[in-house]
């Protein structure tokens, strides 16, 4: 809890976190011990579930769902989103199991959501940075935010990240039921709805620590779903454009007739 944020829940998705995932959740209840914790597993093979169960037994502001199968990032954030609507929280925090996401730099994000509807963790503007993470990860992020803000003319230097708050009032005004991205493109169709739809969206830096333990998830499948929906809607938004454009063309060569006379 914040003193104008109101109740505040953190999510952390997990598959296979079973090593990172205690000490994440004791640094996000060392630093801000009035915010809850809910873990999203998608049945782990690893057991990260039944740790999850164990952190939540012995502390009730940790809680856990349960999820039958693997079905990516986006699911995952999404089941959360409802259970922290179902019970009233007023802003939900997006964060990895795995310490990338310092649970000491939440209190700026949550300062900054007391005048913003999205706040986004960002990497990628003055001050953020990145640390430990190979070359190769720096460059695809680099490239993907670059082709992210080219397609879509978002004004977002990190519309992938994924440590960020949401007041839940904003979450509703985004029409998630439309959402189909399942992997981390996730991160960039939301950033997308939250700016098409005035939302206040703003960017504060962060230091993105590469994980000790573990590994990633990231995969060709994702890559791939995320650059063929970015395209997508970066076509949809040109097309878009180009129809608005014209309407307005034909309209001012035609002054007083109406759309119906110019188009039938
Ligand atoms: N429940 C669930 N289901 N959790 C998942 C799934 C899934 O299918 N896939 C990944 N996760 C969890 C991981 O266990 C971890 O806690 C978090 O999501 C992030 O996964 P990582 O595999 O650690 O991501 P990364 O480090 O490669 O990617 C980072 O950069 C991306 C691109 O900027 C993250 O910060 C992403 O959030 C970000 O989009
Ligand atoms: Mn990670």
């Amino acid at each position: 809890m914040t003193d104008t944020l109101g109740r505040v829940l953190v999510l952390i998705p997990t598959y296979n976190e079973k090593d990172s995932l205690p000490g994440v959740i004791a640094r996000v209840r060392q630093s801000q011990p009035r915010v809850d914790v809910l873990v999203l597993d998608d049945n782990s093979p690893d057991g990260t579930g039944v740790i999850a169960e164990r952190l939540s037994a012995t502390d009730p502001q940790v809680h856990v769902l349960h999820r039958a199968d693997k079905e990516g990032l986006g699911r995952a954030y999404l089941a959360g989103f409802g259970w922290a609507q179902e019970r009233g929280y007023d802003a939900v925090v997006e964060m990895d199991a795995d310490g990338s996401h310092q649970p000491e730099q939440l209190g700026g994000l949550l300062a900054a959501a007391e005048h913003a509807d999205l706040v986004i963790g960002s990497r990628w503007v003055p001050g953020g940075a990145t640390h430990n993470w190979p070359h190769t990860r720096n460059a695809l992020s680099r490239g993907a935010n670059l082709y992210a803000r080219a397609a879509l003319g978002v004004p977002v230097r990190d519309a992938t990240a994924g440590y960020r708050v949401y007041r839940t009032s904003a979450l509703q005004a985004m029409d998630l039921d439309g959402v189909a991205s399942q992997g981390y493109c996730f991160q960039v169709d939301l950033t997308l709805r939250a700016v098409d739809r005035g939302l206040r969206v703003v960017e504060v830096p962060i230091d993105f620590v590469e994980r000790e333990i573990g590994s990633s998830k990231m995969d060709g499948t994702i890559v791939r779903e995320a650059l063929g929906r970015v395209t997508l809607w970066g076509l949809q938004r040109r097309s878009a454009q180009v129809a608005s454009l014209t309407r307005r063309a034909v309209r001012s060569a035609n002054p007083g007739a109406t759309w119906h006379e110019l188009t039938d």
